[in-house]
């Protein structure tokens, strides 16, 4: 998309700055009202007061929009899904509920497995329509960049196909979220390597990730760094060979026991570690010092009955941290925006502010995108979204439902 806009008389609400805001950075948001925001050819070119112009025709040749004081934010930046899949786990999810753990279902054969079974049977023509309709619901929320992961093929054929899927997805002119792709081959063990993950990792390292790059198929590499998953160490081996392949670098980290995936994050300069539940103090500090985001995610521990990340003490750590849903199949089959401003603000004990930096700039910052999204300043891209009403501490106030009344791609304006 790129449109000339112009929006008046919005109140807008906005971090600032072209990289993640840290610690008590998080809460400054610049709020102004009466406020114009001009887009030209998709770019922002112009925030600041109302400058009356919209009045003489001085800008015939751009959509005018009166906001009549609602509020206007950055577009939100979904950093962490699996939007990329087949099949359902609803059947797991009643064990779930029985009282059985993720991780049991997991070790018994079931969960990423079976949805691992399911990618592997299906086509591009199917993930892609999934996919699309998962982003359009993610634009209704507001979301104008997600980031995707591929880890339900778990061989180079299915790897690579939902990594493709992706860039159909991105190549796309009527769709209207951009999508940052993620090699997560690392997800799990396949039922052919069985017992043998240090052969596994060896085959990802030799024969699918250098495909992957060559192709331009990932900018990322993530791992699933759990015990009885991939250790630390199988961990480090795979993500120092990917960073020396160019890929930038994510981890699913402490997620269900404290392993120290964090502080790995932290030793290989990952751009963000996602999860932390149980991460350490220790490797909070060391993500604080390396300036990894740390990427939250509450929707997956409201799914699992688990304990919330420490977002707050994070924060006052210094950390950058970032909010993103974690859509899938199986943990978390919710891409739901408002639910995840609830959850942070009531569990982790975010202020409204900073869950909105959390889901703008520092979702940027989490996929280095912090220099061309997540604020409204002037040479970023026009993505934005306006609210229902001039109230953005509606954001999680209204619990689980839907503020935004249009969302803004690259200067086009969707009404919901
Ligand atoms: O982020 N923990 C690993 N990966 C996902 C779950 C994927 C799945 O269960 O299909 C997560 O929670
Ligand atoms: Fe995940």
């Amino acid at each position: 998309m790129n449109e000339n806009l112009v929006v008046f008389n919005a109140r807008l609400v906005t971090p600032t700055g072209f990289e993640a805001r840290r610690g008590r950075e998080m809460g400054e948001l610049l709020v102004m009202d009466n406020a114009t925001v001009e887009v030209t050819r998709g770019v922002i070119t112009y925030v600041g007061p109302n400058r009356g112009e919209e009045r003489d025709g001085f800008y015939h040749r751009y959509w005018h929009y009166n906001a009549r004081g609602r509020c206007l934010l950055p577009g939100f930046v979904d950093s962490h899904t699996h939007f990329i899949f087949d099949g359902e786990r609803a059947e797991e999810f009643g064990w779930r509920l029985d009282g059985e753990s993720y991780m049991s279902i997991m070790q018994r054969g079931g969960g990423i497995a079976s949805t691992v079974k399911a990618t592997r049977n299906s086509n591009f023509i199917l993930l892609r329509s999934h996919g699309e309709d998962l982003l359009k619901r993610m634009s209704r929320m507001g979301i104008t960049t997600v980031e995707g992961k591929s880890g339900y093929g778990l061989n180079r054929e299915t790897e690579m196909l939902q990594l493709r899927v992706m860039r159909s997805l991105a190549k796309d002119e009527r769709i209207r979220v951009d999508i940052v792709p993620t090699f997560l081959g690392a997800h799990a063990v396949p039922e052919e390597y069985r017992g043998r993950t240090d052969q596994y990792v060896d085959f990802l390292i030799r024969e699918v990730m250098p495909v992957v790059r060559e192709q331009g198929l990932a900018e990322f590499c993530d791992v699933f760094c759990e015990k009885d998953v991939f250790s630390v160490e199988q961990s480090r081996r795979l993500l120092s060979a990917a960073r020396d392949m160019g890929f930038a670098l994510k981890l699913h980290a402490d997620e269900i026991v404290p392993l120290g995936g964090a502080g790995l994050a932290a030793e290989l300069g990952a751009v963000s570690a996602d999860h932390l539940l149980h991460a350490s103090d220790k490797d909070i500090r060391a993500m604080a010092d390396a300036g990894v985001v740390a990427t939250l995610l509450p929707l997956t521990a409201f799914a699992l009955r688990e304990p919330y990340a420490r977002g707050r003490e994070m924060i006052d750590a210094g950390c950058a941290v970032a909010l993103a849903t974690d859509l899938n199949p199986g943990s978390c089959l919710s891409g739901s925006i408002p639910l995840t401003f609830a959850l942070a603000c009531i569990y982790m004990h975010l202020s409204v502010e900073e869950a909105i930096t959390a889901l703008t700039l520092n979702g940027a910052a989490a996929l280095r995108r912090a220099d061309r999204i997540g604020s409204i300043e002037v040479g970023k891209q026009g993505d934005m979204v306006l609210l229902m009403n001039d109230n953005y501490r509606f954001l999680p106030y209204y619990i689980g439902m839907n503020c935004v009344c249009a969302t803004i791609k690259g200067g086009a304006i969707y009404s919901n």
